[in-house]
Parts: structure tokens; C-alpha cells; sequence
């Protein structure tokens, strides 16, 4: 029970808080990695921990069909295909994507867990033609909104704020500087309101990856989590202690475009895989992980401080069709074919 609500328990939590002891020495920094990519269902990924509080709402409301929405490629997607599929509902996600030409990464994992992906020419109308056909179907639908992030889905990662604030200590961490993805803000709004919680010493630095709005991408950001938040203090009916001076999003790593394939991102990619074996995506944690070296390199995060960043998943990213031609042009040098 947090804030008043329940959550069904599906995680082996707290997810473990690595020392990523090659990059440290190579950056400078004490790195430590947050490993929230190794939650157990589905592949795993960040927003698991929103689904245990969806799924405890859905089950108490006789839900017995999720249905979400997002791109063709959303991580949320798949996650909620999976939760749906351990606790024998149905699922289906409504895309405004057009269907890729291939069942690849993300879409094969949802077919494979049995949930239905619908590519619709209009999201409005096309959602609710979606839920309507399974209404009169007689399924009880639970709608969960893009990406998890509303009032209810900030919590999973508010407890995580509590839970990495707890390791923390025991790890000796003070002054860290937290890295995390924003996209549909939940998880940044979760971790920040979390740690607050506890009076927590950790900052946190979001990297945004979503184009929001039209002109001062910043502006944007920004009204935008302050939005979410002023929703989610009335929804609880308290303040949770965060000010517009808490906020600290950076929006200059998006590199133009949301998932586009960015060479930068994908050395930062190698980097991570080739010192410490641990795989981003070129989406979400990827962008963000680059963000976060080039912050160091430039000297905005101090030589010598503790630096966390959370690994919130995104694995099956790199089999999209776009971002796998890259990355195997890249990486064919190191297939040899005619050596010996
Ligand atoms: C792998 C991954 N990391 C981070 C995020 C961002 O989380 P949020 O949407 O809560 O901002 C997402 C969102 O889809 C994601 O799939």
C-alpha cells in the first residue's frame, strides 16, 4: 500500500544497484548502474512497476482485459502484454503507426504473448472502436494511458526513488546525480516525488527523448511535468513537495527527432556493451546514457562524484528494423567470413 493504493507484487524487487567499476575509471566518476532493465517479465523494462499498481486497480474494478496505447514499438505495450498474459487477461495496443512491414522486436514479443496490436489511421476514434469491439464482446476493459503515466502509474517509480534512496545509503552514496529517460514523464515525476519523500540527498537529471509541443522544446518539458504533477497532488490529496525549481530536464540530447538512429548514440551504446556488458537501447536509454557521458566529459558533472544512472530497459529497440541496419553495418567488421 503506497499513498493509499494497493499494488499486486509480480516484482523481485529492489532491483540490484551495480558499481560499474570499468566506466569509473574510465569517466572519472563513480558510476553505478540502477537495474531496473532486469525486472522479470516480459523482458523487462521501467514500466513494470507502474503495471503493479494498474493491474491491483484493473483486478479490483473485474477487469478482465487490458488494452493500452502508444508506438508500434512501445515498451509499455509489451509490458502490459505481459502482465496481462501472467494473470490471464487479454491485451491489446492501439497504434497510430503504420503496421512496419515486418513482426519484428517489439511487435513479435507482443504476438507472442498473445495480445492483439491494432495500426489505426486515428487514435481518438480508432482507441475507441478498439475498446467498443471488445466491450460488446462482453471483455470488462481497463484502459491504462501512454506509456503508464498518469496519477496512478507515478507510483511505482516513487517507490523506487524510496527504494534506490535506501540502497544508497547502504552503499555509502551521498550527493549522486540521477539519470533517468523522460518520456511520458511518470518515471522522472515517480523518482523525483520519491526521493523528495525521504529527504533524499540525490538529484535527479532527466534526458528528454519526446518532442513536446511546438517551438521551446524546454518550455514545454517543463509545463508539462508540472501539469502532471499539479494532477497527481490533487489526486492524492496532498502536496508532494516539488517545485518548478526541482525541475531538471534536459532537452538537448534528443538529437532531432524521437527514435531516430543517431551515430553518437550508438557509440554510446557500444561503449556501455564493450566496458561493462551491459545493452542499452537507441531509443530511450541510449540517448540518455550518451546525455549523461557527454555531461561528464564536459565537466557539468564533477570529476570524482557519485553518478547513478537507471537502466529502465528497452532491449528489444535494437531489432527495429531502422535502428538493426545501422548497428550491422556498423558492427560487420567484426564478422569473418572468409579468414580461414
Ligand atoms: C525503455 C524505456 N525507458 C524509459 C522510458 C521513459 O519512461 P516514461 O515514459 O515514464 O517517461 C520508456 C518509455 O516508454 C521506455 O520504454
Amino acid at each position: 500500500m503506497l499513498l493509499g493504493h494497493d499494488k499486486i507484487e509480480f516484482l523481485h524487487l529492489p532491483t540490484p544497484l551495480e558499481r560499474l567499476n570499468n566506466l569509473s575509471s574510465d569517466l572519472g566518476v563513480n558510476l553505478w548502474c540502477k537495474r531496473d532493465d532486469l525486472t522479470n517479465l516480459g523482458v523487462g523494462g521501467n514500466k513494470l512497476r507502474k503495471l503493479e499498481y494498474f493491474l491491483a486497480d484493473a483486478m479490483a474494478k473485474g477487469a478482465t482485459m487490458l488494452i493500452t496505447e502508444g508506438g508500434a514499438q512501445t515498451n509499455h505495450g509489451r509490458l502490459t502484454a505481459a502482465v496481462a498474459a501472467k494473470y490471464g487477461l487479454k491485451c491489446a495496443i492501439v497504434t497510430e503507426d503504420e503496421y512496419p512491414g515486418e513482426i519484428s522486436a517489439n511487435l513479435l514479443l507482443d504476438g507472442m504473448m498473445g495480445c492483439d496490436v491494432y495500426f489505426v489511421k486515428d487514435m481518438e476514434t480508432g482507441r475507441q472502436a478498439v475498446i467498443d469491439k471488445y466491450k460488446a464482446a462482453g471483455e470488462n476493459v481497463y484502459y491504462i494511458p501512454m506509456g503508464g503515466s498518469n496519477e496512478l502509474g507515478i507510483l511505482g517509480y516513487y517507490e523506487c526513488g524510496v527504494e534506490l534512496d535506501k540502497q544508497c545509503r547502504e552503499a555509502g552514496i551521498g550527493d549522486a546525480t540521477l539519470f533517468t529517460t523522460v518520456g511520458s514523464m511518470a518515471t522522472y515525476l515517480g523518482l523525483l516525488t520519491g526521493l523528495k519523500s525521504v529527504d533524499s540527498r540525490i538529484h535527479v537529471t532527466g534526458i528528454n527523448v519526446l518532442p513536446y509541443g511546438e517551438g521551446d522544446l524546454a518550455a514545454n518539458v517543463k509545463a508539462a511535468v508540472m501539469e502532471l504533477y499539479g494532477r497527481t497532488c490533487m489526486f492524492y490529496g496532498r502536496n508532494l513537495g516539488v517545485t518548478e525549481d526541482d525541475i531538471d530536464i534536459r532537452t538537448d540530447f534528443i538529437h532531432g527527432a524521437y527514435n531516430n538512429a543517431v551515430p553518437e548514440v550508438r557509440e554510446a551504446m557500444y561503449t556501455l556493451a564493450r566496458r561493462e556488458a551491459i545493452i542499452i537501447d537507441p531509443c530511450y536509454t541510449g540517448k540518455t546514457f550518451e546525455g549523461m557521458v557527454s555531461m561528464i566529459k564536459s565537466g557539468e558533472v564533477s570529476q570524482g562524484s557519485d553518478v547513478i544512472f537507471i537502466h529502465t530497459g528497452g532491449l528489444p529497440g535494437i531489432y527495429t528494423r531502422h535502428h538493426r541496419v545501422e548497428l550491422e553495418k556498423e558492427l560487420m567488421p567484426y564478422m569473418h567470413t572468409d579468414e580461414f
